[in-house]
C-alpha cells in the first residue's frame, strides 16, 4: 500500500491527478479554453505581431494578444490559443518529420537502426495493419502502438541537455530550426525580453497515462532569461508551484496551441504534467488506413515543445 502521509504537499496534488483508479474532480484547475477558475489571473493585453510573421509561424490573426499570468506564481504566463489549425498541423508535422533527425538527438537513438525513418516506417506499417471497416479509439490506439514513433519520448535540439549529468553540451548537437528561434524571440517580447537567446529546446512526446515527474529547470548557465513552451495536441494538467514542494502548485489545462512562458520567480518553480487526458469524445475513425496519419497520431500524443536560453 502507498503510504502518502509524508509527501510534500507537491507530491500529493501530482498523485491527486495522476491517479487511475478514481479520476480526479478538475473542479479547482485553471482552464482559459472554458474559462474556469480566471480569478486566479490577471490579464493584459498586448499588440500583435507583424502579419508577415503571424502567418510563417501559423498564430492566429488577432488585433491584440491577451497574456495571463498567475496571480499566485508570479512570471508564468499563458497566452492561449495561439495558433490556427493549420498552424498547430505544421508544428506537429515538425516533430514527427524534422525535430528528431540527426544530428538532433533523441531517446531512441541506442535502439534503432534507422531512426530517420520512424516516422515514414510508422505511416506504412498504418497503411499495411489497418482494417478496412470503421475502427475505434481503442484500435488505432493498439495499431500506434506496434509504430517505432510510438517509442519517441524526447528530442533535444541545440545545445543538448543530459538528463543523467544535469549539464548542457559545451558546443550544439544541431543548429536550432529558425521557426523555433523566431516563435521564443517573439513570445518572450510579449512580455518584455527584447533579448532572447533561443539556444536549446527539448520536444517532448507524450501519450495517454504518460506523465513527466514534479522538477525544476535549473541546468541553464543563465536563469535570469525566461522558457518558452509551445503545446500541441492532447490537453494535459500542468502543476506550477514554488522553489520548495512545500508550495501548494496551481493546476491549469494546457490545451493544443497553449504558450506557457516561465519567467522572473516562476522560472525556478517546481513543476510537472501529472495527466494527459484523452479526446472530449471517443474520436471514430472512418478507417484507420484513410484516416491522416498526423490525424491520428496527435489524437492519441501531446507535443510539447520548449525553447531555452543557456547562457547569459
Ligand atoms: C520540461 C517540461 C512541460 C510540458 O520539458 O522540462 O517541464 O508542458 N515540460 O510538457
Ligand atoms: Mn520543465
Amino acid at each position: 500500500m502507498d503510504d502518502d502521509t509524508n509527501d510534500n504537499i507537491f507530491k500529493q496534488t501530482f498523485k491527486y491527478y495522476k491517479q487511475k483508479a478514481t479520476p480526479p474532480s478538475f473542479d479547482d484547475v485553471i482552464d482559459f479554453k472554458n474559462a474556469r477558475n480566471l480569478d486566479h489571473v490577471n490579464v493584459k493585453q498586448v499588440p500583435s505581431p507583424s502579419n508577415e510573421l503571424v502567418n510563417e509561424l501559423g498564430l492566429k490573426c488577432k488585433e491584440n494578444w491577451e497574456i495571463y499570468e498567475l496571480k499566485n506564481v508570479p512570471g508564468l504566463f499563458v497566452i492561449p490559443n495561439s495558433f490556427t489549425d493549420e498552424g498547430r498541423r505544421m508544428w506537429a508535422n515538425k516533430c514527427v518529420t524534422e525535430y528528431f533527425k540527426k544530428p538532433h538527438e533523441t531517446n531512441v537513438d541506442p535502439f534503432e537502426d534507422n531512426p530517420d525513418n520512424m516516422w515514414k516506417s510508422s505511416c506504412k506499417y498504418i497503411q499495411s495493419n489497418a482494417g478496412k471497416g470503421s475502427c475505434t479509439y481503442e484500435d488505432s490506439l493498439s495499431l500506434l502502438k506496434c509504430c517505432p514513433i510510438w517509442k519517441l519520448r524526447w528530442a533535444t535540439l541545440g545545445f543538448h541537455h543530459n538528463w543523467n549529468s544535469k549539464q548542457y553540451s559545451e558546443q550544439p548537437c544541431s543548429e536550432l530550426p529558425s521557426e523555433l528561434r523566431k516563435t521564443s524571440k517573439l513570445f518572450a517580447s510579449m512580455i518584455g525580453t527584447d533579448d532572447f537567446k533561443a539556444e536549446a529546446s527539448i520536444v517532448n512526446y507524450y501519450h495517454v497515462g504518460n506523465a513527466l515527474s514534479p522538477h525544476d529547470d535549473t541546468s541553464e548557465l543563465y536563469l535570469e532569461a525566461p522558457l518558452v513552451s509551445l503545446s500541441f495536441g492532447l490537453s494535459a494538467v500542468f502543476l506550477i508551484g514554488g522553489t520548495t514542494k512545500d508550495q501548494k502548485p496551481e493546476a491549469l489545462f494546457i490545451h493544443s496551441g497553449d504558450v506557457i512562458i516561465m519567467s522572473g520567480a516562476s522560472r525556478l518553480a517546481y513543476h510537472a504534467v501529472p495527466r494527459i487526458l484523452k479526446p472530449a469524445s471517443d474520436a471514430q475513425f472512418k478507417s484507420c488506413s484513410v484516416a491522416d496519419n498526423l490525424d491520428l497520431f496527435m489524437s492519441h500524443s501531446r507535443l510539447n515543445i520548449n525553447i531555452r536560453q543557456v547562457h547569459s
